[in-house]
């Protein structure tokens, strides 16, 4: 917790510096593929959500997009700005995760990820403190046109799945990140659980896990 603490007051101070650069957790692929579906989904109705945003980064960048290409469109992430909730990384360990990832993400904060967009001229992304297990759902916009899952851990991938693709516009998408076969991560068993569950055919391609609204 004092560990924490001390990370999360050094990033503060030095944020100019170490977020010169937006932080965008994406590796180029999956940056490449989430950005494409923002651009095929531009003309969809609704809303882009992005749940696990970290400290911001990825948001930043398609926030930036979709305004050079003119759209308007709501940028809303979720995240609990704290990193993983411990019983639902103990419930991961079970599944295969391993001990290491336990702290990742925790040294956030809201106010860290608003200075980061800030920084980045996305201040406009608007941002909801919330572990998206407890999240009411009418928190969430009402239509969405693409949303990208980034929570990590089986149970808020599953949940953030069941929770948005009620919204999900005709023509929509929703990602899940992290569904390659070789990872601690156990974000592929949530989104096959969500695809068997609802009588979908699996797909997943540049290691996302990829749903389509019909
Ligand atoms: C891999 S990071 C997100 C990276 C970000 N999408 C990017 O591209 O820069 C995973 C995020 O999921 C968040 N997270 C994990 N469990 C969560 C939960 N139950 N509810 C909300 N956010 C959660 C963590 O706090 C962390 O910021």
């Amino acid at each position: 917790m004092k560990h924490r603490r001390g990370a999360l007051l050094i990033k503060k101070i030095l944020a100019p510096l170490l977020y010169r650069h937006r932080p965008v957790g994406l590796g180029p692929a999956r940056q490449y593929f989430y950005l494409d579906w923002l651009y095929k989904t531009l003309n969809v109705p609704g809303a882009v959500v992005e749940i696990g945003c970290n400290v911001g980064g990825t948001a930043a960048l398609a926030h930036k997009m979709l305004r050079q290409l003119g759209s308007s469109k709501r940028y809303v992430c979720v995240d609990t700005f704290s990193g993983f909730v411990e019983e639902q990384f103990e419930t991961d360990l079970e599944l295969g995760n391993h001990p290491r990832r336990r702290r990742s993400f925790s040294a956030n904060s809201l106010s860290l990820t608003r200075r980061v967009l800030s920084l980045h001229d996305a201040a406009d992304v608007e941002l909801i403190p919330a572990d998206i297990l407890e999240l009411d759902p009418a928190s969430l916009p009402e239509t969405i046109s693409a949303c990208l899952i980034d929570v990590d851990l089986y149970q808020p991938v599953l949940t953030a799945l069941a929770k948005t693709y009620p919204r999900l516009a005709p023509g929509g998408v929703l990602l899940v990140d992290d569904c390659q076969e070789e990872t601690d991560w156990q974000a592929r068993k949530a989104y096959g659980a969500f695809m068997e569950e609802l009588g979908l055919e699996s797909r997943i391609e540049f290691g996302m896990g990829v749903v389509t609204a019909p």
